[in-house]
C-alpha cells in the first residue's frame, strides 16, 4: 500500500493543487489531501468549508486507481503523516522561487521523521504561477481568475464577499 499525504492551506484550492493531485495520483495508491487547520492566518475559508470544496472536486480529478481522501489536521505535518502511516509527503513546485522554502520543509519533516519522503512534482506551466493568495488577491479586486481555479470556488468566494 503506497499512501501519501499532500499537505496545505489549500484556502482555497486552486486548478495547481489540482494539477498536482492528478499528477501524483498514479503513483500512489492512496492520497489524503491534508487541509492544515491555521485559523491564526485568518483563512478566508473554515476548514470545513475547504474540506467541503476539495471533497467535491476530487471526484473528477482522480486517476487511475488511486484512492483520494481529504482530511484536516492540526499541529506537524510530519505527525499527521506518521499517524497515517503515509510514506510520501506531494508537493508541488511551481518556480525556482519555491524550492528555498520546500527544501527546509523537507529537510525538516526529514529530520522528524526519517522515514518518510518528500516527493516533488513540477506543476504545469500554465499555473505556474497560481497561488491561493494572489488568486483571493486579484478576485477581491475584480479580476478576473477563471481557468485559474474550479468554478465551484469562484462561485463561494462570490459568496464570501457579497
Ligand atoms: O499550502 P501551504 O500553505 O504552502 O502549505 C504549507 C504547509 C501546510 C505544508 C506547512 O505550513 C506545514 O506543514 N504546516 C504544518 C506545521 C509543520 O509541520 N511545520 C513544519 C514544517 S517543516
Amino acid at each position: 500500500m503506497r499512501r501519501a499525504i499532500f499537505p496545505g492551506s489549500f484556502d482555497p484550492l486552486t486548478n495547481g493543487h489540482l494539477d498536482i493531485i492528478m499528477r501524483s495520483s498514479p503513483l500512489f495508491d492512496e492520497i489524503i489531501i491534508a487541509v492544515l487547520n491555521n485559523p491564526d492566518k485568518n483563512p478566508m475559508f473554515s476548514v470545513e468549508e475547504r474540506r467541503d470544496m476539495i471533497s467535491k472536486l476530487l471526484p473528477s480529478t482522480a486517476n487511475g486507481n488511486c484512492r483520494l481522501m481529504v482530511e484536516s489536521f492540526s499541529g506537524l505535518t510530519a505527525d499527521f503523516a506518521r499517524e497515517r502511516r503515509a510514506t510520501a509527503i506531494v508537493r508541488g513546485i511551481r518556480a525556482v522561487s519555491d524550492y528555498e522554502y520546500e527544501l527546509r520543509m523537507a529537510l525538516m519533516n526529514r529530520r522528524l521523521e526519517p522515514n518518510i519522503e518528500t516527493v516533488f512534482l513540477m506543476a504545469a506551466e500554465e499555473y505556474s504561477y497560481v497561488s491561493s493568495d494572489l488568486m483571493k488577491q486579484v478576485f477581491r479586486l475584480g479580476g478576473r481568475v477563471e481557468g485559474l481555479i474550479p468554478e465551484l470556488v469562484e462561485e463561494k468566494m462570490r459568496e464570501k464577499l457579497s
